[in-house]
């Protein structure tokens, strides 16, 4: 890459909106649009975080070299529609097609609304979204030679890519499952049946799965919730699968998402505010159980075809954790990577990638583990928002051991230090902690901060040494992103973070992944023998994750939160009333 060459990537045209600044091959801001107008998952055009990003990067737009996109219009266009189908997407049917477009209705001109509404005069490269998926989980993941697959609910037309990778070079061998054969909105659908958000709160369907069970027979049916699940969905070839479209209603009518037949088979839509019925678990396991038997049977015949023995996995479902840790479990791969900002707003980032590699032949994928490069604040900014919110505080030279101390004694920290992470999971700079322990801490933090249905878990983030003792894993897993079993022996020194079905979605830390943090947890394991800590977001429920101190200060003042540990500064709720 040419000296200083500076690349703004930015992911708009479909949800968790994105910009990120790549500079001489490495990046130095990732900023996410929901955390600045506090709306998750926001297809707002991300001008925030792009002017955050050229704030953090010190530069103007006028310095930026090329913009590039983690969508191509292109592909939506009808008079490109011949070349799109063949030779690759042998499934994709022109009347689909169409339909997509006329419920997506974007057809506008991407290129010169983003140059007139940031003023920009130079290049502007639109990529295909999951080309964009697979590089941002390729080059940061250090493997050289590697497997690489994607899978979300849609890119521009295609709802999963896969490839092979070596020496920096990807490689697609299948373009698979074009719209509407989705799993991830097949998922979205199910979680909107379940009364939740969809493409939003698929993680909420996925903690519910393991109370339901699937080899129940449907409500006044001979079937069970398995065989159905296996009827709308079933795998096609090697690589292939595809969905019945008696049971879905997404590819035909915008926002209703399943059948009359579904809604018939298994009983009526639960409303959000609603009871939930055992039907709803079981149709819950039945979805996440046959979203993990397709995946994983198709990674197999990747394995047998290809023999690699490293995963990279991206796309929105490579969130569900509870698959991830199948697959390792499996033991299909010696090692997968996934990448923390796996849904579309990582995929800024990959866009980036595919510009440095346009522009550096020989960019080689290199382990990155740092995705700390959102809003960052200094202590005096952070002191004068404490100051106008009239909060009482001290400075305390002494914070992570305090810290230590005091979630020792049991109380709700929010934490909040240096650049916010990227990805949807807190990893140690918006996170709220507490103790792990006893059981009862579960309850206690969604009572009085979270307010998040009772049967969803929390999550442990470790210190990475300790991982495979407590955890059965054999691999860091540093995003929060792979389920594990919690050992037996170990379930009651850490009750508050295991899951009914004895997992728990683990974050190892390590000393180069976030060190401030591990810090923390080092000076809780001196104080009470455990190397574990419960890690939440720092927001509630329906929120993004705070990004600056104000967001902070007024989640810490309008919650139970007992200490806010911000910067240099700690404050505490009993100090407040006194
Ligand atoms: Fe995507």
């Amino acid at each position: 890459m040419s000296e200083n060459l500076k690349v703004l990537g930015i992911n708009y045209g479909g949800h968790d909106t994105s910009a990120c600044i790549m500079i001489n091959g490495k990046f130095v801001a990732l900023c996410e649009e929901e955390r600045y107008i506090g709306k998750k998952h926001t297809r707002n055009f991300p001008e925030n975080a792009i002017a955050d990003c050229l704030k953090k990067a010190s530069i103007s737009i006028d310095q930026i070299d090329e913009i590039t996109l983690s969508y191509n219009p292109e592909m939506l266009k009808i008079e490109n529609f011949d070349q799109i189908i063949s030779p690759n997407r042998k499934n994709l049917k022109i009347e689909d097609l169409k339909k997509l477009v006329q419920l997506r209705s974007q057809s506008f001109d991407f290129e010169n609304f983003i140059r007139q509404k940031l003023n920009f005069k130079g290049k502007i490269t639109p990529n295909l979204h999951h080309l964009c998926h697979l590089a941002s989980c390729y080059y940061p993941s250090g493997f050289n030679d590697a497997l690489v697959v994607s899978h979300d609910g849609i890119g521009e037309i295609d709802c999963s890519l896969m490839a092979t990778a070596k020496d920096g070079k990807i490689s697609i061998f299948h373009h698979g499952n074009q719209w509407p054969n989705s799993l991830g909105l097949l998922y979205a659908s199910v979680t909107h049946y379940l009364g939740w958000k969809y493409n939003s709160d698929e993680g909420i369907v996925m903690g519910l799965a393991p109370y339901g069970d699937d080899t129940q027979l449907i409500p006044g049916g001979k079937k069970t919730f398995k065989e159905i699940f296996k009827d709308i969905v079933y795998p096609v070839g090697d690589f292939d699968y595809e969905i019945d479209r008696s049971w879905i209603a997404f590819h035909d009518v915008r926002d209703k998402w399943i059948s009359e037949k579904f809604v018939q088979t298994f009983g009526p839509k639960r409303n959000p505010e609603g009871k939930i019925d055992e039907h709803h678990k079981h149709v819950a396991c039945a979805l996440q159980n046959r979203l993990e038997e397709i995946i994983i049977q198709q990674l197999k015949k990747c394995k047998e075809k290809f023999g690699l023995k490293k995963l990279c996995l991206s796309g929105g479902v490579a969130l569900n954790c509870s698959l991830n840790g199948k697959i390792v479990e499996n033991g299909i791969f010696d090692e997968i990577f996934v990448q923390p900002a796996s849904g579309d707003n990582g995929t800024a980032i990959g866009a980036c990638y595919l510009s440095a590699k346009n522009l550096k032949k020989d960019l080689k994928p290199s382990k990155w583990d740092s995705y700390y490069l959102g809003s960052s604040f200094t202590n005096d900014e952070i002191e004068q928002q404490l100051k106008n919110f009239k909060i009482k505080y001290i400075k305390d030279k002494n914070l992570t051991k305090n810290i230590a101390k005091q979630l020792a004694n049991q109380r709700i920290i929010g934490w909040f230090q240096d650049g916010a992470e990227f990805g949807p999971r807190a990893l140690g700079n918006r996170s709220i902690l507490t103790a792990p322990f006893p059981k009862e801490m579960k309850d206690i933090l969604n009572s009085k901060v979270k307010f998040r249905e009772s049967f969803r878990p929390f999550a442990p983030a470790i210190l990475s040494e300790f991982a495979s003792s407590y955890f059965d894993i054999q691999q860091e897993t540093p995003h929060m992103l792979i389920a594990a079993n919690v050992k037996s022996d170990k379930i009651s020194e850490i009750p508050a973070i295991v899951h009914v079905d004895n997992t728990a979605r683990l974050q190892t830390v390590s000393s180069s992944d976030n060190l401030d943090f591990r810090k923390l947890i080092e000076a809780f394991h001196k104080e009470t023998g455990c190397p574990v800590l419960l890690n939440t977001s720092f927001n509630v429920k329906g929120q993004p994750i705070v990004n600056s101190p104000l967001d902070a200060i007024k989640c810490f003042l309008s919650t139970e939160i007992d200490v806010l540990a911000i910067g240099d500064f700690v404050a505490d709720k009993r100090d407040q009333s006194a």
